[in-house]
């Protein structure tokens, strides 16, 4: 007659560590999902995927790109500052396809440095001199081995690494 309680109580009690480590995933610092929305914004297209991929929204929490788009005329060593106007139309579209899944409370400036990326690309997964290679020369430059990058997918079974 007690084994059913029990039984409940057993599951309910793995429910809750399931969800319990969900949450400590990369120590909340997890991308969202789907990371590129369905809808498109053209100026963050062409403003934004000049000088590399257009980064999709879902990679990094709207505080992340809040600070991104405030400090464009200082952006990595280059001035990518562009109009207001333009500025907070790209701002808001970030912002609103952020990350729906970054319980920390960092914002880091590149998605390069959050811990979603760094436990994905680890060296145990990938050769560290793999990074300094001509084809692939940054850690930023996705489609490198993510060939569809740009339409938001990072596959682990569409990664092709470049010689
Ligand atoms: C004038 C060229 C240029 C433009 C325009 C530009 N960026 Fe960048 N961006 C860079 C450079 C250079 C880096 C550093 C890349 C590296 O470290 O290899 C960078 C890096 C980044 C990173 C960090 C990538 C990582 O390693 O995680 C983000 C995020 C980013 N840019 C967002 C944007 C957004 C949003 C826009 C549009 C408002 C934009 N960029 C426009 C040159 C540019
Ligand atoms: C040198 C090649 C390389 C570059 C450059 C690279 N990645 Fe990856 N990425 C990989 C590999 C390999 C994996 C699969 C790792 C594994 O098996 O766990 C991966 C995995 C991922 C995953 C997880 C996919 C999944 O199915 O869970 C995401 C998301 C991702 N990368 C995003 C990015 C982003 C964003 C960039 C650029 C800022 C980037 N990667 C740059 C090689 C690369």
């Amino acid at each position: 007659m007690n084994v059913k309680p029990l039984w409940a109580f057993a599951t309910l009690a793995a429910l809750a560590m399931t969800t319990l480590t969900a949450h400590a995933k990369y120590n909340g610092e997890d991308r969202g999902r789907p990371v590129m929305p369905t809808q498109t914004h053209a100026a963050w297209q062409t403003e934004c995927g000049g000088c590399h991929l257009a980064f999709p929204p879902g990679l990094l929490p709207a505080a992340s790109w809040k600070k991104v788009m405030t400090g464009l005329d200082k952006h990595f060593g280059t001035d990518a500052s562009l109009p207001a106007a333009q500025t907070q139309a790209i701002t808001d579209y970030l912002v609103k396809h952020a990350s729906n899944r970054w319980s920390a409370n960092t914002a880091p400036l590149k998605i390069t440095d959050s811990e979603w990326f760094k436990s994905k690309h680890r060296a145990g997964e990938i050769d560290p001199a793999v990074w300094k290679r001509e084809s692939v020369k940054s850690a930023s430059n996705c489609l490198a081995c993510h060939g569809d990058a740009d339409k938001g997918d990072f596959d682990e079974d569409n990664v092709r690494i470049p010689k």
